[in-house]
C-alpha cells in the first residue's frame, strides 16, 4: 500500500500542474473508486485506487524511464538560468514528472541519455560497481594503434594521476573509434583519448549496457523505455567483452 495525496499523485502523472490540479479536484472531476473526491490533500492508495478524470481511467506509475537522443549544445541538467537543458526539450506533462538525467553527457556530446525519476535506478546505471558498459563513438584528431588498445584494456593512468578501470578501444579507421567504459568520471573518454595523443573532435554515446540508442529518434527526440529495454540495460548482451 502506498498512500499519497491525490493532487501529488496526479501531478506525478504529468496530468497538470499542482495548482491546476487543485482546481480540477475541487470541481469534482476526479472520482476515486467510483466516488468524487474534492479534497486535493486526500490521501489515497496509489497501488489499488481506481482513479477516473472526466470519465477517463488514469493508470498511475510511480517511476518513469525515457531515452533521449541528446543533441550537442544542450546541458545534461534539470535547469540552468542561462543555457538550455535536456529538460527544456520535454513537453510540460513530462517536465512535471520529476525526471532527471541519469549521469551526464558533456554539453558537446550527443547520443543516448536516460531520464528517470527513479534515484535507485539511476545510481545502479551510473555506479562503476554495477559494471555496466557505456559505449561511445569518438572522432579524434590523431593516430591510435594496437598499443593504445592494450593500454585502454590495462587501465590508463591520466596525467593528474587518475586511475581508469579497464576499458575497451576499437579502431574503426579515418580517425573514428569506439570506446567503452564502466565509469563516468569528469570528461572521462575525452581525457582518456587525449592522454594517448588523440584529442576528441566529436563524441556520441551509442549504448548503455545492452540498450542501444534508437537512432530513429533524431537529435532531441525521446521516448519511453519498454520493460524489455529496461531488462536489456542490465543484460549487456550487446557489449560483452
Ligand atoms: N566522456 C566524456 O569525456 N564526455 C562525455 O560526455 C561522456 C563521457
Amino acid at each position: 500500500m502506498a498512500m499519497m495525496r491525490l493532487d501529488k499523485l496526479l501531478c506525478d502523472m504529468g496530468i497538470a500542474s499542482r495548482s491546476e490540479l487543485r482546481q480540477i479536484i475541487r470541481s469534482g472531476r476526479v472520482l476515486v473508486d467510483g466516488a468524487a473526491v474534492t479534497a486535493p490533500e486526500k490521501r489515497i492508495d496509489s497501488d489499488s485506487s481506481r482513479i477516473v478524470l472526466d470519465g477517463r481511467e488514469l493508470i498511475y506509475k510511480r517511476f518513469h524511464y525515457y531515452m533521449m537522443d541528446k543533441p550537442s549544445g544542450v546541458l545534461s541538467a534539470t535547469e540552468d538560468s542561462r543555457q538550455r537543458t535536456v529538460l527544456d526539450l520535454l513537453p510540460a506533462e513530462l517536465k512535471r514528472m520529476g525526471l532527471f538525467p541519469v549521469g551526464r553527457l558533456d554539453k558537446d556530446t550527443s547520443g543516448l541519455l536516460l531520464l528517470t525519476n527513479d534515484g535507485d535506478f539511476a545510481h545502479r546505471v551510473i555506479s562503476p560497481k554495477s559494471g555496466i558498459w557505456k559505449l561511445y563513438l569518438a572522432k579524434v584528431d590523431g593516430e591510435l594503434d594496437a598499443e593504445d588498445v592494450r593500454a585502454f584494456k590495462e587501465g590508463l593512468i591520466l596525467a593528474d594521476g587518475t586511475k581508469c578501470l579497464s576499458a575497451g578501444l576499437e579502431l574503426l579507421g579515418r580517425g573514428n573509434c569506439l570506446v567503452k567504459v564502466t565509469e563516468g568520471k569528469y570528461h572521462q573518454v575525452k581525457r582518456m583519448l587525449a592522454s594517448r595523443g588523440a584529442p576528441v573532435l566529436e563524441l556520441r554515446r551509442l549504448t548503455i549496457g545492452g540498450l542501444e540508442l534508437d537512432e530513429k529518434l533524431g537529435p532531441g527526440g525521446f521516448r519511453e523505455l519498454q520493460d524489455r529495454e529496461l531488462d536489456m540495460l542490465f543484460g549487456q548482451d550487446a557489449l560483452e567483452n
